[in-house]
């Protein structure tokens, strides 16, 4: 009878222990997981909802093709020898790629553990995509800042000696009685030198960009406008636009023109990427739950284009970077210079196996000692 008593209390308490650490498990706000023999064989519930699948979909998959697929190698190369005994650092950080093709930056806690018996390892994942955005835009903005300084003294240079090329070729065209081969070098000499000059006035543009005109801006209206422009230079027949914008955004304070060219760069840029033939989606949204003293309004530009290479990702807002044959590469390089002066953020994502996502954050509210200039 005692006995019998011992093990109902004893099986009370082990099921109430079990729940306990169910619950602390399932409410972490870190993602757990198991890997066995290379298999997931335990994720949390913080684990599920992060990547988007199903804990049905996900269980007992190889863990490799959940990451990103540059960090695969890597990661499989520390398990091994985390498995095979040899000393490996904790802590490390890589991408988990989410149901619909975007990644998250997780930073990864492991330990070598045993689970129904055998030797596994528990990970403990931290979502760190936040931080490693800011952390790039740090980066970004202070390299923008010195390329824009070198880039300003440098068109500044070239401005005048073009200036003078490019007239001087127009006087001997217009002003002397040439043999025609001869008045048609000249010519080569004035259209390439006026190019030159275009493109100065360009470089100049990110190196060191006007004053702004502030007024008050309505994005959804911005970004149709844009789009209509946009399309006189494509044949859109076969791009489908969908537009997602959020009918109760307020008017933010900027430089409408500015603004403007920001979103027909993205918008050309979409258009360039789809070549012809997919799905373009322009956003607005207004963060209700964000920073009622910071609010911060979001634009974005999404495409269905093959996306952006991880090789080419540092590179896209470097001036005169550009994959393409036509292309000055200064687009997004101009649309960095123009958000920062508003104070806001340009960031993107691109999905996996492709497509990609532009979007500026802008501040909804103008700042009190904003100078109205660079
Ligand atoms: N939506 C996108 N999809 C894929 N790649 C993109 C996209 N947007 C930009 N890129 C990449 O970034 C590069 C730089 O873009 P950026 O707009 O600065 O210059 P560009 O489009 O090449 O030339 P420009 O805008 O001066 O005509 C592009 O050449 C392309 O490789
Ligand atoms: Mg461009």
């Amino acid at each position: 009878m005692e006995l019998e008593q011992d093990f109902k209390e004893t099986t009370f308490r082990l099921r109430e222990s079990q729940i306990k650490y169910k619950n602390i498990v399932n409410n972490s706000t870190d993602a757990i997981v198991v890997i066995q023999d290379g298999f997931l064989k335990f994720i949390n519930l913080r684990g599920v909802e992060s990547t988007g699948f199903s804990q049905h979909e996900i269980m007992n998959v190889p863990f490799t093709d959940l990451l990103h697929p540059d960090d695969r190698d890597e990661a499989l190369e520390r398990y091994h020898r985390r498995m095979g005994g040899k000393h490996q650092p904790t802590e490390n950080i890589f991408r988990i790629i989410k149901k619909d093709g975007s990644f998250l930056w997780v930073e990864n806690r492991t330990v070598k553990t045993t689970w129904q018996d055998r030797p596994a390892t528990l990970n403990f994942l931290r979502d760190i995509s936040q931080q490693k955005r800011m952390e790039e835009m740090m980066i970004r903005s202070e390299k923008m800042a010195s390329l824009g300084q070198l880039s300003a003294g440098l068109a500044h240079e070239l401005r005048n000696p073009l200036a003078v090329i490019s007239s001087c070729a127009q006087f001997c065209t217009e002003n002397m009685d040439l043999e025609h081969l001869v008045a048609e070098n000249f010519q080569v000499i004035h259209r390439n030198s006026q190019r030159a000059s275009k493109l100065i006035k360009e470089l100049l543009a990110f190196a060191r960009p006007d004053r702004l005109h502030y007024k008050s801006v309505d994005l959804n209206q911005l970004l149709e406008k844009m789009l209509r422009m946009a399309k006189m230079e494509v044949d859109p027949s076969h791009i489908t636009f969908v537009k997602q914008l959020d009918k109760g955004l307020p008017e933010i304070p900027g430089d409408e023109e500015k603004l403007g060219q920001v979103c027909l760069n993205l918008i050309q840029n979409a258009i360039q990427a789809v070549s012809g033939k997919g799905n373009i989606t322009l956003g607005t949204r207004w963060d209700r739950t964000d920073d009622p003293m910071d609010p911060m309004l979001e634009l974005s530009v999404a495409d269905t284009g093959p996306g952006i290479p991880t090789e080419h990702q540092k590179h896209i807002f470097d001036p005169f970077f550009t994959t393409k044959s036509n292309g000055t590469g200064l687009g997004l390089s101009i649309c960095h210079a123009i958000v920062e002066q508003h104070h806001g953020l340009i960031s993107f994502e691109c999905g996996e196996p492709g497509g990609t996502r532009m979007a500026v954050r802008l501040p909804a509210k103008k700042e009190e000692n904003d100078r109205e200039s660079t």
